[in-house]
């Protein structure tokens, strides 16, 4: 397997060292079979085994650690067989670092309305032919162990996060009992089973609409009562706020397809917020994104010939989605380096000063 090869990272699949903390953040060192990451960390995510416009080169240039692959979409095209066929995913795409794949039902739920889910997993609609299909627990993890991803996730039910009622009990239950299959479909020794099984613990149905304040306090809840020494990773999260104040309140990885969805509408981020590219006044701008950014964009490329790209070509969402994803990188050092130096209410303040100017 991965970690036992002649790397310079220690032969143990997965390991959390916390570095610092400030009250309920911490900063720590997640060893990773292709990776030595530091969190809080944001994941970027390729859902076809690619970051849409960006090259594995560009990738590692703007400090990305690990990127987020779907079982769904892999399973479909090109299929796990021929990933594990030529070698996994990480040789396939490419890609040296970390690799996750979530387990697929989130994304068949959230993508096919017809989706439906039963104890044996989530049946579905195959987009190619149509024909009915079932993902079970133990499929999925068959599958995500083709692709080879440093992490990969149980099959979870997954409800929308705005019902209530019996239905949210039911999909707790079906989850615990859907772990339970997951661990009994790998196949490892009882020494590693601890290690390997549970090793990151996901907060996931959030940010489907529920207001900030009960998303907030899911967090809070979830990470007080979740061990100490493994990762805490809050899915499908998510807007820069969101992961300042998840960081605080203890969670350590995201990922969320905003940043580069957002480019492709042409939206930058940025320290106040956001700045849309394709606004009239744009177009005859002559400075950066944002001026204080590092990124080879913003160092290279104006506010009006972006406005000029966005839409008409495909370098400008390009564009978009690299000074994007520098920004989270770059967020998510910032989150890192303040809790680790001790000046993390520091770097909190001035991110929410700068955001929110007039205090509201
Ligand atoms: N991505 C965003 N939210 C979720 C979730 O609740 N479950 C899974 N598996 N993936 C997600
Ligand atoms: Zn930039």
């Amino acid at each position: 397997m991965a970690w036992f090869s002649a790397c310079s990272i220690p032969a143990v699949p997965l390991f959390l060292q916390v570095l610092g903390r400030f009250n309920r953040a911490r900063a720590a060192q997640l060893t990773l079979p292709h990776y030595l990451c530091q969190t809080p960390l944001f994941m970027p995510v390729g859902t076809q085994g690619t970051i849409k416009g960006l090259t594995k080169n560009q990738l590692e240039e703007i400090g990305c650690q690990i990127i987020l692959g779907n079982t769904y979409h892999l399973a479909l095209r090109p299929t796990s067989e021929l990933i594990d066929e030529l070698g996994g995913l990480h040789k396939f795409m490419n890609w040296p670092r970390a690799l996750l794949t979530d387990s697929g039902g989130f994304q068949m739920v959230s993508l096919l309305h017809l989706a439906d889910i039963t104890e044996k997993g989530v049946t579905f609609q195959s987009p190619v032919d149509g024909k009915p299909m079932l993902l079970t627990p133990e499929e999925s993890i068959q599958i995500q162990n083709r692709i080879g991803a440093d992490i990969i996730m149980a099959l979870d039910d997954v409800v929308r996060t705005t019902i209530t009622g019996p239905r949210i009990e039911e999909a707790m239950y079906r989850t615990l009992r859907w772990i339970d299959r997951c661990i009994a479909g790998i196949y490892v020794s009882e020494v590693w089973l601890n290690v390997i099984c549970l090793g990151i613990y996901a907060i996931g149905g959030l940010a489907g609409g529920e207001d900030k304040d009960s998303f907030w306090r899911v967090v809070a809840q979830c990470t007080a009562a979740l061990p100490e020494d493994k990762p805490r990773y809050v899915m499908g999260v998510g807007y820069p706020l969101d992961i300042v104040v998840c960081s605080a309140l203890g969670a350590d990885m995201y990922d969320c397809v905003y940043p580069t969805r957002t480019a492709r509408f042409g939206t930058a981020l940025v320290p106040e917020g956001v700045l849309k590219l394709k606004h009239q006044a744009m177009a005859n701008d002559i400075r950066p994104i944002d001026p204080m950014c590092e990124c080879m964009v913003c160092k290279n490329y104006t506010r009006a010939y972006i406005h000029c790209l966005v839409t008409k070509d495909a370098m400008g969402s390009q564009l978009l989605s690299y000074h994007n994803l520098y920004y989270m990188m770059k967020l998510s050092r910032d989150l890192h380096s303040s809790i680790v130096e001790g000046r993390f209410p520091e770097f909190v303040c001035k991110f929410l000063q700068t955001m929110f100017p007039k205090g509201d």
